[in-house]
């Protein structure tokens, strides 16, 4: 299976030591080693038709910068898009970070990709957030899928255990945690009594925060996992524009400590009911919702069960390289019939 890896930070280098690491159980488990044929940063690609050698694009990235300056294999000046359109290849991973103001450069490299008819795996939110109903159907129109785990939950598998867990049943509605960042920041500021700048430089030294931390903060982040999440699993077809956003930069260390004194912690919650919302809220300390650090927590409201909540480790570049690893070994399913 060959894979070209667009976007080489903090998932993609994690998803290499993490695909390295795991070499002989791929083989044993599922039966296929993945090669990747060509990585793509800022300053251009690396590009081996054969397979990459791992060790030496970590090193060449950690010690020049960029992929592109291997003095044979790089291709300075070279973009994710020349490379997805000229390089053979079964997928595309796209793992650059994301930007809400037009979902670039991700949404040009899924588009890409999908009309090379290579399946694509990303992690990237706001192509998602901006355009989801379009580009499944451009997937389905080119008979390749778009997979996207690391997009909501990090790790965590939400997407899945909302898709698959409930048939038969039905989801009224979804309350969660979804931006490990703040609900990190908000735990912090809480148990240590720091302001959220000081909060916010641990999260970002603990790599949960995004490349632009403020989508995490002004609720944006929570907004557009809220619109994959509503798209994927409640048959909606909406975007990030149908979400009204309230994130925690008003949130002060009073409305913290008012929150304690009444046995709760403030928490920022993503709900999908009759509207799609981001806001702060107070969660009482015993709700199932009421995680600490960097987790994140979904409550779905079903129709036969009730409440079901899952948790789990929301943010961090080993956690969603998991996820990715997760879509990889689905694709493969899908290649090997
Ligand atoms: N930075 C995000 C968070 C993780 O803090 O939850 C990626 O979505």
């Amino acid at each position: 299976m060959r894979m070209v890896i667009v976007g080489f930070g903090t998932v993609g280098q994690n998803l290499v030591r993490v695909l390295q690491s795991k070499e002989k159980q791929l083989l044993r488990e599922f039966g296929f080693r993945p090669r990747i044929v060509a990585a793509v940063d800022r300053g251009g690609a690396m590009i081996d038709l054969g397979g990459l050698n791992l060790d030496r694009v970590l090193t060449v990235k950690q010690t020049r910068g960029s992929v592109a300056q291997d003095e044979k294999l790089g291709r300075p000046g070279v973009d994710g898009k020349e490379v997805i359109e000229e390089v053979d290849a079964e997928a595309v991973l796209e793992l650059t970070p994301t930007s809400i103001v037009d979902g670039e450069p991700g949404l040009s490299h899924i588009k890409a990709a999908l009309r090379s008819r290579r399946h694509v795996i990303t992690t990237n939110k706001a192509p998602l957030a901006i355009a989801m109903p379009s580009l499944m159907e451009m997937a389905s129109y080119n008979r390749v899928t778009l997979k996207f785990s690391g997009t909501v939950g990090g790790g965590t598998p939400i997407l899945d255990f909302a898709k698959k867990c409930f048939n038969g049943n039905r989801i009224e509605s979804i309350r969660g945690i979804f931006n490990g960042t703040t609900n990190f920041i908000l735990t912090r500021m809480a148990e240590s009594n720091i302001s959220m700048e000081t909060a916010l430089k641990e999260a970002q030294a603990l790599g949960y925060a995004e490349a632009d931390p403020s989508y995490g903060i002004d609720g944006v982040d929570t907004a557009c996992k809220l619109v994959i999440l509503a798209n994927w699993v409640m048959g909606s077809e909406s975007s990030i524009k149908d979400v009204e956003i309230d994130g925690i930069r008003k949130v002060t260390s009073e409305d913290v400590k008012e929150a304690e004194r009444k046995n709760s912690q403030v928490k920022l919650i993503g709900s999908i009911e009759d509207e799609i919302k981001v806001q702060p809220e107070p969660i009482p300390r015993n709700h199932p919702l009421c995680v600490e650090g960097a987790l994140n927590a979904v409550s779905f409201k079903t129709e036969l069960l009730g409440e079901v909540t899952i948790v789990g480790k929301g943010a961090g570049g080993v956690e969603t390289a998991s996820a990715v690893l997760r879509d990889i070994v689905d694709v493969r399913r899908i290649l090997a019939g």
